[in-house]
């Protein structure tokens, strides 16, 4: 069977296909499918984000399709950037202005209150519209100096519980088993796992 990642983001791309090698389930990429729009991510939670991006893409292409929106929550600034991730410090600026942002604005927080946690909602959408989303959270805290050169956005200034490297220095053999993406992709793996347990015995689903 067929699923569409509908996804522009190459890292995220690269960390979900690792993944779902094996699984029996055939990626085929949104830049595969033809006339798949651009989704504006307007939504208030990371879940409104996901259902539209799977919703847009699932319209046009009839597939299994899935799609994730994630982000970071840093306690000591109430939550942010959250759902604003992508364009904390306005639109088309890079992953670097970004983390400079975030530690100007933790110079004075001490270590214990530099708390944080990645967090990545998936959506699945069946080709009869039937909608399932999973969540994994990453908790960790907020390193004092951008550290690594693996991986990507935040990366490398979160330390991931039970380290002391960020993300970016522990690298994806790491990342990949303990990521807030790849905790709600096992999630769906499960549940990809089911649906094709059921298929013979369920003609109702492609
Ligand atoms: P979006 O889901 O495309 O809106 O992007 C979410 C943003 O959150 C990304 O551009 C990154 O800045 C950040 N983000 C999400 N997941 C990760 C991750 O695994 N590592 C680092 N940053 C991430």
């Amino acid at each position: 069977m067929k699923l569409l990642l509908a996804t522009r983001n190459r890292n995220k791309v690269i960390e979900m296909q690792q993944a779902l090698e094996g699984t029996g389930w055939q990626v085929v990429m949104l830049s595969d499918v033809k006339g798949a729009p651009e989704v504006k991510e307007d939504g208030a939670t990371f879940e409104e984000n996901a259902l539209k991006k799977a919703r847009s893409a699932a319209q046009v292409s009839g597939l299994w399709t899935l799609a994730e929106d994630s982000g970071l929550e840093i306690d000591a600034l109430g939550g942010e950037p959250g759902v604003r991730s992508a364009r904390y410090a306005g639109e088309g600026v890079t992953d670097g202005e970004r983390i400079r942002k975030v530690l100007g604005q933790l110079v004075s927080v001490r270590d214990e209150q530099r708390t944080a946690r990645f967090r990545c909602v998936m959506c699945v959408i069946d080709p009869a519209g039937g909608e399932r989303c999973f969540e994994g959270r990453c908790e960790g805290r907020i390193a004092h100096n951008a550290g690594g050169s693996s991986g990507f956005g935040y990366d490398p200034v979160f330390i991931p519980e039970g380290h002391e490297k960020t993300f970016a220095e522990l690298g994806f053999a790491v990342k990949g088993k303990i990521s807030h993406r790849a905790r709600a992709l096992q999630q769906v793996i499960d549940y990809l796992g089911k649906v094709q347990g059921l298929r013979p015995a369920d003609p109702g689903i492609t």
